[in-house]
């Protein structure tokens, strides 16, 4: 069963017959016939045309568009279009426009950047939603309804300020209980009127973008990570509103929203939607496991099922600072590789590339020239034909995973508005440094939140898992109870999801499940440097470690490593604790990639925890399976052709041939079959 309501793989893209010439809309049919294109994006831009002036809308030129497309047999993915606002609506609502965190009001001119609490807003997008769902609700291939558009930027306006308050007023229900959650006697901060409370202030920002890249640092850590999670709630409110009016006319539409993950909890925002989308941009040379990651990041925003692809570059990514033009292959791999970890379409930012404007150079499935007779035209054929080919093959299909790592959005903020000794942490960065090793030994692994489901796991890792509410430690240590290994490190377990610090010595709700408690931390600067003394029955030898450094007292747990430095050499730094009928491992500092590989790999050992297939570093391995399939998907990296040996017979899918070796060419691909398992 499709997660859309098309069943098959979705190709296609943006598309904005608005900017065009009607002669033109029929060149695009014809090449996006001859590519295969089964499925466009409308309206994602285009309020301007169905509203052109306040009264009445005019659907006049979007029908034509869509018999065009029906005609043509291609479907559609609707488009609210509430993510760019005609000139005419913002001028006469100034206040529909976001304020930031200066002070500063936006201003007509740019997209994306309204006010998610104007009541003005809100009505608006409400009253649209409903129009476009009842003027189309009988368009049978509107296979889907794409809500608004990837979200960038945050309102620190009054209008957003009394709603917060309100929120507020409902979440703590008295003041007297919001001073105390948010520890308010630190620097003499008490509230004693709701009206006090106000949103972030640039002027308040201690230490403004410390090092240029993490999120300004306010002397109030909790009100910060309050506030973002309100807007959080706040753009979710905006979807249900425009879930809502879609469903008043057409109540199996099926939602999504494209994510790129910026500064927002998407936990949160996902709540509303039927299946979580994601815009895949990966650059020229980034190392292939961190769009993997965002793909599995994906994938367990939806439950561990299926997601979409809904936003791709088929070159160029106009708004890099140096934006290299897509190596041969490289847009099919980029586009197998996200559906080899769940995706079930292929979507380009966009069909015809813009003839002016912020995007004129940015990459499209139909460039400046209008021709298909070109390198890229050859390899957008070839696509559609290999997903014309691949039809409902993979749908509704799973991963794998016995190992699962744990992210949370909280958590990032929680570390990068960090009140910390070290500020240069990036979450997400310290998560993929474990995530990085798994993806190298092509171990499947689902990503996952502290309160999962963790039965189906024989290893769960928590990196810098900094906030923990108590029903999630006791999650994971039922987890361990019950002969789980769990993997966390240093910064780990410290605070609540307000960010106070679990009191009693660190990390104070899983001090028995280590073993150990932490006596103090130490912070390293990027040129220090310690080292690990590994002491293991299984590994000994020195290994650099460095970032920071937690001082561990174990009390029980079994001492695997220690320091070899400084005045704290030969106090712990790497634990396991038996724990119940598992296990649970702290790392308690940074450690080289060396140590890393082997810490993990002797852990997943421990569980017979292997590679979906043995094969040649460079070479990424995914598999998807459903009742009586198993698909094997095969990457190569490397800058050399690679033969693989598969050690059995798989069918390619593609090509119809049984083997037991594929060769791939570079930045090739291979979708095989298991034969017998
Ligand atoms: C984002 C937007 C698109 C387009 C692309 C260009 O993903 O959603 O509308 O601007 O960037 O990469
Ligand atoms: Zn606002």
């Amino acid at each position: 069963m499709s997660i859309t309501k098309f069943d098959g793989i979705l190709y296609g893209g943006d598309y904005c017959p608005e900017q065009w010439d009607e002669h033109i809309w029929l060149e695009d049919i014809q090449i996006m016939k001859y590519y295969n294109v089964n499925a466009v994006t409308l309206n994602v831009h285009s309020w301007c045309i169905l509203q052109p002036k306040e009264g009445p809308y005019d659907f006049t030129k979007m029908d034509k568009m869509i018999k065009l497309l029906t005609d043509n047999q291609i479907n559609i993915i609707m488009a609210t279009g509430t993510a760019a606002l005609p000139n005419w609506l913002l001028n006469k609502y100034p206040d529909m426009m976001a304020e930031d965190i200066t002070g500063v009001r936006h201003k007509p001119g740019k997209r994306v950047n309204y006010c998610p609490n104007s009541p003005d807003y809100l009505r608006e997008i409400k009253n649209m939603c409903e129009a476009l769902a009842d003027h189309y609700k009988a368009q049978e291939n509107i296979v889907l309804w794409h809500l608004n558009n990837e979200l960038e930027i945050n309102c620190y306006c009054t209008n957003c300020a009394g709603k917060y308050r309100e929120w507020l007023k409902t979440k703590y229900g008295s003041l007297k209980a919001l001073n105390q959650k948010w520890n308010t006697m630190f620097w003499g901060h008490q509230y004693s009127a709701w009206e006090e409370i106000n949103p972030p202030v640039y002027a308040n920002m201690i230490y403004r973008n410390l090092d240029g890249t993490g999120i300004d640092i306010s002397g109030f850590p909790t009100e910060t990570i309050e506030y973002l999670r309100y807007m959080s709630i706040s753009y979710r409110n905006c979807f249900e509103i425009e879930k809502e009016a879609i469903r008043k006319y057409i109540p199996d539409a099926v939602v999504t929203n494209n994510f790129q993950y910026r500064n927002f909890n998407y936990d949160i925002l996902a709540k509303p939607l039927d299946v979580v989308s994601f815009d895949t941009y990966p650059s020229n040379g980034e190392p292939a496991y961190k769009a993997a990651f965002n793909y599995d990041i994906t994938r367990g925003m939806n439950g561990l099922k299926p997601f979409l692809i809904m936003e791709m570059s088929p070159n160029q990514a106009s708004w890099e600072k140096c934006a290299p033009i897509k190596r041969p292959g490289q847009v099919a791999q980029i586009a197998m590789g996200a559906l080899a970890r769940g995706a079930e379409s292929a979507m380009f930012f966009q069909i015809r590339r813009s003839r002016s404007g912020f995007e004129k150079f940015h990459g499209a499935m139909i460039d400046h020239s209008g021709r298909t007779d070109t390198r890229l035209g050859r390899e957008l054929m070839e696509l559609g034909n290999a997903f014309k080919k691949l039809k409902n093959t993979f749908l509704d299909s799973k991963i794998p995973a016995r190992t699962a790592i744990i992210m949370d959005w909280d958590c990032r903020w929680g570390v990068e508005i960090p009140s910390s000794v070290q500020k240069n942490m990036h979450y997400l960065e310290e998560v993929l440094y474990y995530y990085e090793w798994l993806h190298a030994q092509n171990i499947m692994v689902d990503v996952v939140r502290a309160d999962s489901d963790f039965s189906g796991y024989d290893i769960v890792l928590g990196p810098m898992l900094y906030m923990i509410e108590e029903n999630e430690a006791d999650n994971i240590k039922a987890f361990v109870e019950n002969g789980g290994t769990f993997i966390t490190t240093y910064y780990s377990g410290l605070a609540d999801k307000e960010d106070n610090i679990w009191m009693g010595g660190y990390p104070a709700l899983w001090k028995d499940m280590l073993g150990l408690w932490i006596e103090e931390t130490d912070a390293l600067k990027v040129e220090q440097s310690n080292i690990v003394q590994m002491s293991a029955s299984w590994l000994t030898g020195d290994y650099q470690c460095g970032f920071l450094c937690d001082l561990i007292r174990a009390e029980g747990a079994r001492v695997l490593g220690t320091y070899g430095d400084d005045f704290y050499q030969g106090i712990p730094c790497i634990t396991e604790n038996e724990y119940g009928a598992g296990k649970a491992v702290y790392i308690g500092t940074k450690p080289e990639k060396k140590l890393l590989n082997e810490l993990l790999k002797h852990y997943c050992d421990e569980k017979n925890i292997e590679p979906i297939l043995s094969i040649q570093a460079g070479v990424e391995a995914v598999m998807r399976m459903n009742d009586d399939k198993r698909y094997l998907f095969l990457f190569n990296h490397n800058i050399n052709v690679e033969t693989v040996a598969l050690g059995e017979q798989y069918k390619d899918v593609l090509q119809d041939v049984v083997i037991e070796n594929v060769e791939l060419p570079v930045m090739g691909y291979a979708i095989l079959e298991k034969m017998n398992f």
